[in-house]
């Protein structure tokens, strides 16, 4: 008797059944924060609001970070193992783009809670913790809560096309031309997403200060990103 999952398939399947858990635990708190979370804190009263920072907050951000970290390590691995398995010419394959694509996002998504979302968020709750015991807080923790609060909204944007491009690797395939220009196509996305960072790092909310707004934005961002491809193949 065989077992499917005693294979070289079958561990690639077992990281995909990961990456599929720690991704749902990572991408379900990102929309928490900034679908639930963030109008709940408009409206709320500052004790309540203490009160989730101090108590709440910690936890969630917990298995938002390491969901992160165990979805970007089993998503290395399994891009190592099919590029040690098939080739370095896998990459330049329909699945290849698509997949590099969404990786570029998720690896920024990545680095935005692993260095600007955690660091932030670590002093916005201690400002909280030492304003519940008396003390002062802490002077710069505004300022980070709102870069903390950009970088979010920003994965929040990147999100729709991570699992746009993540899913239509193996389900959308693309149809080549006679004459594609990946680097072209390479450099197109780059530019994209890396002004996107920045102003992730560096600047405002602009339309993605309401729901509504980061979750048409994605739409846009995913159709440039997803035509970009479509045109740049041919
Ligand atoms: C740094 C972050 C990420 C990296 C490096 C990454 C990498 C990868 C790679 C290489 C695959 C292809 C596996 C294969 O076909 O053998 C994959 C598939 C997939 N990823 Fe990710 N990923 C990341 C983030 C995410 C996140 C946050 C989600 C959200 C849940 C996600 C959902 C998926 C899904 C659903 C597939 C399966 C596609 C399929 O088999 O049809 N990924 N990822």
């Amino acid at each position: 008797m065989t077992f499917a999952l005693f294979s070289m398939d079958g561990l690639l399947f077992l990281l995909r059944w990961f990456h599929f858990f720690f991704g749902v635990i990572w991408i379900g708190h990102l929309y928490y924060f900034n679908f639930t979370q963030g109008p709940f804190f408009t409206e709320t009263d500052a004790t309540t609001k203490s009160n989730v920072v101090q108590k709440l907050l910690p936890r969630a951000l917990w298995w938002f970070r390491w969901g992160a970290m165990v979805t970007m390590a089993t998503g290395l691995l399994m891009l190592m193992i099919r590029g040690h398995r098939d080739g370095g010419a896998i990459f330049a394959t329909s699945w290849g783009l698509a997949i590099l694509t969404g990786t570029a996002l998720g690896l920024l998504m990545w680095a935005n809670v692993w260095f600007v979302i955690w660091p932030a968020q670590k002093v916005v709750i201690q400002s909280a913790l030492q304003v519940a015991s008396g003390g002062q807080p802490i002077a710069e923790a505004a300022a980070r809560g709102v870069r903390a609060g950009v970088a979010s909204r920003t994965n929040t944007l990147f999100s729709l096309p991570m699992l746009f491009f993540m899913g239509s690797a193996s389900h959308l395939p693309l149809t080549f031309g006679p004459a594609p220009s990946f680097g072209a196509l390479a450099a197109v996305i780059g530019v994209i997403l890396l002004a996107l960072e920045l102003n992730a790092l560096k600047g405002k909310l602009g339309p993605l200060t309401t729901v509504k707004g980061v979750i048409h934005m994605g739409f846009v961002l995913t159709a440039v990103l997803y035509v970009a491809m479509e045109l740049l193949t041919k």
